[in-house]
């Protein structure tokens, strides 16, 4: 079986969706693992995002991460990592199919795709990483 980070970021946790959202995530038959609701760090989500740096969203998108509260996740499952990325819908929440998180519940609030709701792992060694990163004492 297979492990994955979610984030529900800032704009999700402000609108009250992260119940609806974990719910979808048990409504397909995936586990939580572990949950917590949490101030992110700026240290945090410079190795969080380590890939996008230098790119002209980075620091908006930092600073964004850090505009309250994230629920972290490990969610647990087979072939999670790929479900949850389907279940989340693409990036971008404009063009994301309804039927998804981001299709279902988001739109452009006019920063275009920074505010998406969630965030998936998009590997296994993404997902090892995230999970030590946002989860330090977890077995
Ligand atoms: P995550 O699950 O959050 O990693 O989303 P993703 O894998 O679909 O997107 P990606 O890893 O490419 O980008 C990470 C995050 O950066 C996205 O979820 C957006 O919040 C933000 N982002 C990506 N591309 C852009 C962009 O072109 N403009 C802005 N403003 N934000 C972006
Ligand atoms: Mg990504």
């Amino acid at each position: 079986t297979e492990r994955t980070l979610v984030l529900v970021k800032p704009d999700g946790v402000r609108r009250g969706l992260s119940g609806e959202i974990l719910r979808r995530i048990e409504a397909k038959g995936y586990v939580l693992r572990a949950v917590q609701l949490l101030d992110a760090t700026t240290d945090v989500l410079h190795r969080h995002y380590a890939e996008h740096e230098g790119k002209p969203f980075f620091e908006p998108l930092v600073e964004f991460m850090m505009s309250g509260p994230v629920l972290a996740a490990v969610v647990e499952g087979e072939d999670v990592i790929k479900g949850f990325r389907s279940l989340a819908g693409a990036t971008n929440p404009t063009e994301a199919a309804p039927g998804t998180i981001r299709g279902d519940l988001g739109r452009d609030w006019g920063l275009k795709v920074q505010q998406n709701l969630v965030h998936g792992s998009d590997s296994p060694e993404s997902a090892a990483r995230e999970i030590g990163l946002w989860f330090p004492g977890l077995a």
